[in-house]
């Protein structure tokens, strides 16, 4: 009884510290009376202020959010329901598979073992995913799918091809049922900083996680920052931002394959790739898509720094549960310059804000994509998937037994 009381009292006490300093943080008044006015008046100057809008989005934002329940991957449970739903009413029968079979590559799991088309795409990635089945096959019922390992997703809704197709990443025009992405094991992809791939996602979130924990928010380097390379002109404004206003964005183009000249970085000589590391140093991280989704995304949200989520279309497994203004900034993929400079300056002048949504977005990473939520994602698509076979998958003898290598 007497440890159960002291344990309440030190949790009030760190909770009147708590309130006190986050108080006293707002506001330049020692007197709590006045300071409370200070925050109110500051607020009510800034209800007719451009920055208003965006208050009124985190407010409502905050109003509607409901955590997930972080058991059991369930915060990406209703992923796999969306996806699937489509196949419910029918099934999926062996037609189904055949109209998509030349979409990506062939998988059996077989009385507990794992069977494959005999040539991979890219056996890398194959590699990458095979990596999570093995654990699960014990306990895993018969049953045959396609994995796309490309970079694109294939059954467009107005393709009229349709069938079960496994993707990593799409977006809403896409029926494929998305898959955690190879690149949490390997394959992911080679820039000359990581040059035999970005490496298995296990060791980057420690890495990345310890060093969000311990680079301090106020030594952080406040300016918006990105490098990449220009894939696509979406990312223009907030590189000739930067260039205008060097002083509150850092946002440089780097080189990539298909790089000629300096025309293919916005007539600037490309910058050097950043590793996500350095990327940690700056208080504001520019996401923009790639060629699909990016796979910097999880990386940078584990800074702890504040995230500017570019376009909305493109999804991974895990997308859904982060929320806009709650775990980042959306920023639309039309973004103006304008339009960039006065939201990166309304989180520059709500630095508490910026802050809560920072730590927001690395709770959620670091909470619900480890290692075993990923696999954990893996078993509940291929059980879930194979309810709705329509009949018995029987051994393809076309197909290899693929083992795990130790
Ligand atoms: C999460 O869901 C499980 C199963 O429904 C339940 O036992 C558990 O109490 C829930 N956790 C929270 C924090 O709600
Ligand atoms: C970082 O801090 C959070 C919150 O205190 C904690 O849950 C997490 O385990 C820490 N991460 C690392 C890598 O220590
Ligand atoms: C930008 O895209 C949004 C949809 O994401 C659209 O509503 C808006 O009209 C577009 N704005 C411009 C300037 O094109």
């Amino acid at each position: 009884m007497g440890k159960i009381n002291t344990h309440f009292l030190v949790t009030i006490y760190l909770l009147y510290i708590l309130f006190n300093s986050s108080v006293a943080s707002t506001c330049t008044s020692q007197d709590e009376q006045n300071c409370e006015e200070e925050k109110i008046n500051k607020y009510s100057m800034e209800a007719n202020t451009k920055y208003q809008k965006y208050l009124q989005l985190i407010k409502e934002a905050k109003e509607s959010y409901k955590p997930c329940n972080e058991t059991k991957c369930r915060c990406h449970a209703q992923v796999i329901a969306n996806d699937l739903q489509v196949f419910k009413k029918n099934g999926i029968s062996k037609k189904l598979i055949e109209n998509v079979k030349s979409k990506g590559t062939k998988y059996q799991i077989i009385v507990n073992k794992l069977y494959r088309d005999k040539s991979c795409m890219f056996p890398a990635r194959c590699a990458g995913i095979e990596h999570f089945i093995f654990d699960l096959l014990p306990k895993l019922p018969n049953m045959e799918f396609i994995v796309n390992t490309r970079d694109w997703p294939q059954i467009h809704k107005q393709y009229g091809i349709f069938g079960p197709i496994f993707s990593f990443s799409k977006s809403p025009d896409y029926h494929d049922i998305m898959y955690p992405a190879w690149s949490f094991w390997e394959g992911g992809p080679a820039i000359s900083l990581y040059p035999r791939g970005i490496g298995r996602w296990d060791s980057h979130r420690k890495k990345l996680g310890k060093l969000g924990n311990e680079t301090s928010w106020n030594e952080k380097i406040p300016k918006a920052f990105f490098r990449g390379s220009r894939t696509s002109a979406e990312r223009d404004p907030l590189v000739l931002l930067s260039r205008e206003k060097p002083e509150l964005v850092n946002a440089q183009y780097t080189k990539n394959q298909a790089w000629k000249s300096d025309a293919d970085t916005l007539h600037v000589p490309p910058a050097k790739e950043v590793s996500f590391e350095e990327h940690c140093k700056y208080k504001y991280l520019f996401n923009f898509r790639g060629v699909a989704a990016s796979f910097r995304f999880k990386h940078i949200l584990l800074c702890k720094s504040l995230v500017f989520h570019v376009g909305n279309e493109w999804l991974e497994f895990f997308y859904p549960a982060l929320k806009p203004w709650i775990h980042y900034i959306p920023v639309e993929a039309n973004a103006s310059k304008q339009k960039l400079e006065e939201l990166i300056e309304f989180t520059v002048h709500h630095d508490d804000i910026a802050r809560e949504i920072a730590e927001n977005g690395y709770n959620l990473i670091w909470n619900n994509l480890r290692m075993k939520d990923v696999s954990c994602y893996w078993s509940k698509l291929l059980k879930r998937y194979a309810k709705l076979l329509t009949y018995e998958p029987v051994l393809d003898a076309t197909l290899i037994e693929i083992k795990k290598k130790y």
